[in-house]
């Protein structure tokens, strides 16, 4: 099942480690914002701001199970998500 990451790049997340959070996530799903893995179980995207900015950087994570329009709704926001512990969440979902 594809995992849809979205990594909100608004101002507060931006300013707390969310451009470092999405290169992160660039270096160890060896794709780009934007890019599908070759195997189709990562989509990696930049978003705007998730109305959660006391809580930055926030992280959502979606897995599509309908509609593309219902991925919003299906997504989980991982609040205060520094870099250190998305980079682990996102190599045990990638060796999961
Ligand atoms: S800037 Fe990320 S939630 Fe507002």
């Amino acid at each position: 099942m594809m995992h849809i990451i979205k990594i909100c790049c608004g101002c507060s997340c931006a300013a707390n480690f969310g451009l470092d959070n999405l290169k992160k996530a660039e270096e160890i799903l060896g794709i780009k914002a934007g890019d599908t893995s070759e195997d189709g179980k990562f989509r990696l995207e930049k978003a705007g701001c998730m109305s959660n900015c006391e809580n930055a950087p926030n992280v959502m994570f979606c897995k599509p199970n309908g509609p593309l329009a219902t991925i919003m709704l299906d997504g989980k926001i991982e609040e205060n998500l520094l870099p250190n512990r998305f980079a682990k969440m996102l190599k045990e979902l990638k060796n999961s």
